[in-house]
């Protein structure tokens, strides 16, 4: 499976010109590079000044559209050319995201054939609970009565609430772990045919030196990077890592 890589900007760069500016600059670095696919996951409002790339958002509304004062819609966000969705990030649940609502928004987004990134992770590691409940109850939730159709356009990122923007990043040993975990649960869930090609990634503190261990020793399918990714020569460093170069 090619390995993905993406570069969640969050509230970053400043100005459309600045947002252009990073990604050609990390496009000229990743050009040759054929092992991992790359995709940029800016604020809406600079999706437009990168156009030319692989282009992700970092959130949506589930309702195609109408009367939703501030809110776009999946459809919108196909329009402008994107591929992809994160879905229920930590920052947006901290800002009352529920369950449910990311329910809605998968179904939304992976109804219109983008892909959607299904991010889930515990806020503290418990040393005596191997599976936190919280990631079985959103991969359950979030996923319920979702077709099994859709399955192959979702991705699913492990993302640890802790080790996000921390410099704290988990260990890859415990990164394998967690998502064998994940990966059985979703075995459960449609088979593992359907399963076995659902990329499952790790974020949380990724940077040049630790993306390759992660890919390796995680055996993640690909990263979701925060931080490193507002610099363009250690991203290009961290993607190169994971392609072996
Ligand atoms: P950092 O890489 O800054 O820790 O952020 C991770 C993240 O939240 C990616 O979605």
């Amino acid at each position: 499976m090619k390995k993905i890589i993406i570069a969640n900007w969050k509230m970053n760069p400043k100005t459309p010109r600045d947002a252009s500016r990073l990604a050609d600059k990390i496009g000229r670095g990743v050009k040759n590079i054929k092992s991992v696919e790359v995709v940029f996951a800016p604020p809406f409002i600079h999706i437009p000044a990168i156009y030319k790339f692989k282009t992700g958002a970092q959130d949506c509304f589930y309702e195609k559209s109408g009367a939703y004062t501030g809110e776009v819609s999946p459809l919108q966000l196909k329009a402008c050319g994107v591929r992809l969705v994160i879905v229920g990030h930590s920052e947006r649940r901290a800002l009352g995201e529920t369950n449910e609502i990311v329910n809605k928004k998968l179904k939304a987004v992976l109804g219109t054939g983008m892909r959607a990134i299904l991010c889930v992770g515990e806020a503290e590691r418990q040393k005596e609970i191997a599976f936190p409940k919280i990631i079985r109850d959103e991969l359950h939730e979030g996923l319920s009565r979702i077709k099994k159709s859709f399955f192959r356009n979702l991705i699913i990122a492990y993302e640890p609430i802790w080790a996000i923007g921390t410099g704290r990043a988990d260990t890859p040993k415990n990164v394998y772990e967690i998502t064998t975990i994940i990966r059985r649960e979703l075995y459960r869930m449609v088979g593992k045919r359907i399963a076995s090609k659902i990329p499952v990634l790790y974020g949380g503190s990724v940077d040049d030196k630790n993306s390759y261990a992660f890919v390796k020793d995680g055996a993640v399918d690909g990263l979701l990077v925060g931080g490193a990714s507002l610099n363009a020569n250690k991203f290009v460093k961290l993607v190169k890592a994971v392609a072996g170069l």
